[in-house]
């Protein structure tokens, strides 16, 4: 059965002061729908090395990354914009949110770079309300 994602072997590796230093070294991780999985590990571990790699953010120096069975850096610059667009919710560690915009337009960024089907404002209600924004005050 094909898995939601499949990480294989995947390997970061950067050059620092002249030697090779594994942020991620030959990981191997398998999800599928409705799995809540923790990644663990000190500072500077790899997690956000990981974690930018599964998302296509990040090319990893070797391995794979299979989203519904695809590689995931096989995908055209726009192909893996749209995936993430469509299937993959990702909060960062750093602010990543715009400030100069409210949280119902940040929120809303999504249908305004890939045009879909629905009713935004109704969406992005939904949402805020899943995850306990939805006041008088938040949009
Ligand atoms: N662009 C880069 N060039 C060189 N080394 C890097 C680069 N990006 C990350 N690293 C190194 O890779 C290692 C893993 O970093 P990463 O940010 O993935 O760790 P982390 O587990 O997310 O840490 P934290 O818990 O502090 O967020 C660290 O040692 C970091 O310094
Ligand atoms: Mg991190």
């Amino acid at each position: 059965m094909t898995e939601l994602l499949e990480l294989n072997e995947l390997t970061k590796v950067y050059k620092r002061g002249g030697r090779n230093f594994y942020a991620v070294n030959g990981a191997n991780l398998s999800a599928g729908p409705g799995d809540f999985i923790s990644i663990i590990g000190r500072s500077g571990s790899g997690k956000s090395t990981l974690l930018n790699i599964s998302a296509g953010l990040l090319r990893p120096t070797a391995g794979t990354v299979l989203f519904e069975g695809h590689d995931i850096h096989c995908l055209s610059d726009k192909e893996a914009s749209f995936l993430r667009n469509e299937k993959i919710g990702y909060v960062p560690q750093g602010q990543s949110l715009l400030s100069n915009f409210t949280v119902f337009d940040n929120v809303s960024i999504p249908w305004f770079l890939f045009k879909r089907e629905g009713d935004v404002e109704g969406s992005v209600f939904i949402l805020l309300e899943k995850v306990g924004m939805l006041s008088p005050h938040a949009a």
